[in-house]
């Protein structure tokens, strides 16, 4: 199902194995193509793991693994031996100081599929619980006519890549293409588009400043902007410290330079890291292989737009909360220590970072202190690259702090979305909401977009609610066809409340429309446009069953480890039946 087919981002080899086809029937009877996919994972990983046993060294074993990709027809030799080069030292320090039980490796990867763990107790953790009591939650009251509203703008996954060269091959064997080193281009229609390209390409700098531009003079009068990370381009092969710190740099200069006097509050992406995705616990001191680096450099770059006490917890694990007006306190997780692809995911430190300790205790604080919460972060609790010991705890966390965590904002999907919280102990109780920003990069088959939300304004006893949002996205099929000569044209794709007809963004209203599109087709055609912006090709595609099963999934996961309610989905779609 589409739970597989979500994962667009593989990197270390074993994640790679998603991106092969599963689907022609097995020599095996009884096996499934999740069942091949853990055993090929298994295998590989036995490989690697004989060649470290035999002392070979990190580039002979990034030999093997790009020979490997080669073999298996997954991704080409330059990409996979670069990823490995890249990742090797932190492999070999994991393998040689036992951080790792290769058991379970393949079922954390490859969490979606099944795959067994062979000592689940060892990674499945669990922190301490609130020990004061859940106030008793109260209904959404929405403000009344003409209270006090706010505009904030929402930039996610801007994956800028200094090498974009208009012209240049589109169509390279690469895991990013349009790049002056991605090939000849051999068909005109390979050549790489003006202002971006649907294949897998990342944005070139002037359709940045493009978009930055544009926002500057339509938002001008946001209150704030989140940045929900992801500035580093998909180059995973052959990145740097050096080029992803230019890369921030940069781009916090810009934002800056349009939006003098806008706060910003950001979070780190996984691509921000150098190797890629890879987000060691602050346990780990060996500079060689540590994130210090990057938490010094996010600390320095964001210092001019938050509060000197931050910097230590930026520093220690790449997280803060600052109170930005009476009553609003926004909260910056690093979702990293989530992530599958982070190879320290996979060892054996618990709640790296502590962060959802300190989470827990930021929250139980501005309870107490009668404050509201916006969480923003890159990764959704509840995507299929979380590991599901992290989004469990998150999860309880929310349903514990319902009543003062008024909204979240995340990134990474590139897709424009939304999921549900739900409570644990009466699951038809919607509790929380989610907003997953749209991408600015277009990788892959996306127009650029980004958001911009109405939230509940500074008065008395403010629910700090998103109320509303719109997402703005260009075309780029019709931006290309004009190329230099004229610039993009940003438009409203939609508003929500519109659009979907909605009373308002409330937890209940938000279960209310997910369940109106299980049986509206209608409706549920406009969420499967807006989800990738009216992209030519994904709407000439179209959305099959297993295409609207796992968007309408997604929604209502914040668990990957219980898929329950995507298992009624397809049944109540089917019988109109009530969940
Ligand atoms: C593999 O990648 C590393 C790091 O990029 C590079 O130094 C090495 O030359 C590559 N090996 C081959 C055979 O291309
Ligand atoms: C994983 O197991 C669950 C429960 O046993 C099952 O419903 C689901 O279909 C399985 N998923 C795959 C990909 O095999
Ligand atoms: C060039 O691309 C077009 C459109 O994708 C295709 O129809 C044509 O066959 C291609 N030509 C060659 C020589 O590959
Ligand atoms: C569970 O929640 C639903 C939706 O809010 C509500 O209608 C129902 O009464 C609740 N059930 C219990 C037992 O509280
Ligand atoms: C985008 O522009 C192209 C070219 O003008 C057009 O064919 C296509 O219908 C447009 N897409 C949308 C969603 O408007």
């Amino acid at each position: 199902m589409s739970f597989v087919s979500q994962i667009q981002l593989p990197f270390l080899f074993l994640f790679l194995i998603c991106l092969l086809d599963f689907s022609a029937p097995s020599n095996v009877p009884g096996q499934s193509p999740a069942d091949r996919k853990c055993a090929l994972c298994n295998q590989l990983l036995e490989e690697v793991t004989e060649c470290l046993k035999n002392g070979m060294s990190d580039r002979e074993v990034s030999f093997l693994i790009g020979q490997k990709c080669e073999t298996l027809n997954i991704l080409n030799f330059k990409v996979c031996n670069g990823t490995a080069s890249i990742m090797m030292p932190t492999i070999r320090y994991m393998y040689t100081n036992s951080l790792v039980i290769q058991g379970n490796i393949c079922g954390i990867y490859l969490q979606a599929d099944n795959c067994s763990l062979s000592d689940p107790n060892n990674i499945n953790w669990k922190i301490a619980s609130s020990s004061i009591d859940k106030p008793v939650v109260t209904q959404f009251i929405p403000p009344s006519l003409g209270s006090p509203t706010m505009k904030v703008l929402h930039i996610a996954d801007l994956h800028w890549d200094p090498e974009y060269l208009a012209g240049s091959n589109a169509a390279c064997a690469d895991f990013l293409c349009c790049r002056a080193d991605s090939g000849d281009v051999v068909n005109a229609t390979d050549a790489a588009g003006y202002w971006g390209d649907y294949r897998k390409c990342d944005l070139p700098w002037h359709t940045i400043e493009k978009a930055i531009a544009h926002m500057a003079e339509k938002h001008s009068d946001s209150a704030y902007i989140i940045w929900t990370g992801d500035l580093v381009p998909h180059n995973v092969w052959s990145t740097s410290k050096e080029d992803n710190i230019y890369i921030m740099e940069r781009l916090m200069n810009l934002i800056q330079r349009y939006f003098p006097s806008t706060p910003l509050y950001a979070t780190l992406g996984n691509h921000e890291s150098h190797p890629t995705d890879t987000f060691a616990p602050p346990d780990i001191t060996d500079e060689a292989i540590n994130t210090a680096w990057l938490y010094d450099v996010a600390a320095r770059q964001w210092a001019r737009w938050l509060p000197d006490e931050v910097s230590s917890t930026i520093r220690y694990g790449g997280y803060y909360t600052t109170l930005i007006y009476p009553g609003l306190r926004v909260v910056s997780l690093n979702t990293n220590y989530c992530y599958t692809g982070n190879l320290w995911t996979l060892s054996k430190f618990q709640d790296p970072a502590s962060s959802l300790v300190w989470l827990n205790n930021v929250l139980q604080n501005a309870e107490k202190a009668g404050e509201k919460v916006h969480i923003v972060s890159h990764i959704p609790p509840g995507n299929n690259d979380c590991w599901s010991t992290f989004s469990r705890e998150f999860s309880k966390i929310i349903n514990r702090f319902e009543s003062t965590v008024a909204a979240q904002f995340y990134g990474h999907t590139h897709k424009d979305e939304f999921k549900i919280f739900y409570d644990l102990v009466n699951a038809s109780r919607p509790t929380n909401v989610a907003f997953m920003g749209p991408s600015l990069t277009t990788f892959t088959d996306l127009n650029p977009g980004y958001r911009v939300y109405t939230i509940d304004g500074r008065r008395p006893g403010s629910t700090w609610a998103v109320l509303d949002f719109t997402t703005w996205a260009i075309n780029l099929t019709a931006a290309n066809l004009l190329g230099s000569s004229e610039d993009p044209v940003w438009f409203e794709l939609y508003h929500a409340k519109k659009e979907y007809d909605l009373a308002d963004l409330s937890p209940d209203s938000m279960h209310k429309f997910f369940q109106r599109m299980l049986v509206d087709d209608v409706l549920f055609q406009k969420y499967f446009k807006n989800y990738y912006r009216g992209a030519d090709k994904k709407m000439a595609q179209g959305c099959d069953d297993d295409c609207r099963i796992g968007l309408l999934c997604f929604i209502v996961t914040t668990d990957i480890g219980d898929r329950s309610r995507c298992a009624q989905i397809a049944k109540q779609m089917f019988t109109h039946e009530e969940l």
